[in-house]
């Protein structure tokens, strides 16, 4: 099958929908990538022309596959203790104020794969031993989910684990599956895996003593950027944490944090 080709019009359109649905901002730059990634999907369809893949995500039949189409142009990358600065700063300055008996409540708002939410899981067990505590951790992707939920990942990625969390919170397979691990059920039951789409309404989620929102807004434009910042702050606790990636800044987004920290910010 010969490679069909993007139209600059076809591209507009394909780019307002997923503006629409997930508000991720695909730049004219980007139209090379998105063709590439969206050309085997056409095949596997058997759709001649970009024209006919995006009036049929248009359709009522398509919903699934704007999932689809969205996994495709994002990317996933995460790993264990990615940016650990987060993490340490959260051991030495939130984790040992936390009361004892009073639940302690954590959302990382774009897990990906889980290493987020797990590391997390880790570094609470580790560090507070009379405060209970559970993690919600969402994405927008059901099929990144499911891997999430799993949590059971290729031996190579648990490189970033400090060793000893390794040896507290990973079981390592073997047999027939060697070379892979698990986290332990016991951390993994503290997680509620669920679909958030977090350019939507959000569902009633609870309030939050800490939000982990890490390299997702590097998709967003400041108007969707603000949206989203916004319609999470209701569920942020007064005086609780909310995280971004290091390459990204909540600079014009809301004057409701105050920055603590290098895209460490805090409610007042
Ligand atoms: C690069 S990963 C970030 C993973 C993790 N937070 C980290 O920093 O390692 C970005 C994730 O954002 C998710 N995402 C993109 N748009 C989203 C949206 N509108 N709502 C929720 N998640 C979204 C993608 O599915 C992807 O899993």
């Amino acid at each position: 099958m010969n490679e069909v080709s993007l139209s600059d019009k076809e591209y507009g359109r394909f780019r307002n929908l997923i503006r629409q649905v997930a508000g991720i901002n695909l730049t004219q730059a980007k139209k090379a990538m998105v063709c590439g990634r969206l050309s085997k999907r056409l095949q596997q369809k058997q759709l001649d022309s970009y024209d006919d893949y995006i009036r049929f995500l248009a359709s009522n039949a398509g919903q699934d596959e704007i999932q689809v189409a969205v996994d495709l142009i994002t990317t996933n990358e995460t790993y264990f203790f990615r940016e650990s600065k987060h993490f340490d700063f959260l051991s030495a300055h939130v984790l040992p104020k936390c009361p004892p008996g009073r639940l302690f409540r954590v959302w990382s708002a774009a897990c990906s794969s889980g290493e987020e939410p797990y590391s997390l899981a880790m570094l609470l067990a580790e560090n507070l031993s009379t405060t209970p505590w559970e993690i919600t951790a969402s994405d927008l992707s059901t099929r990144i989910l499911a891997r999430a939920a799993s949590g059971h990942y290729a031996i190579e990625r648990a490189t970033h684990i400090p060793g000893k969390l390794l040896m507290n919170y990973c079981l390592k397979g073997i047999g027939t599956q060697e070379g892979t691990f698990v986290v332990d059920p016991k951390l993994r039951n503290r997680i509620s895996f669920l679909q958030v789409n977090l350019n939507k309404p959000l569902p009633n989620l609870g309030e939050f003593d800490l939000i982990f929102l890490r390299n997702v807004m590097i998709y967003f434009d400041m108007e969707v950027k603000r949206a989203v910042v916004n319609r999470m702050l209701p569920l942020l606790k007064p005086g609780g944490h909310f995280i971004v990636g290091h390459s990204e800044s909540l600079n014009g987004v809301t004057e409701k944090l105050t920055a603590v920290f290098p895209s460490i910010y805090r409610k007042q």
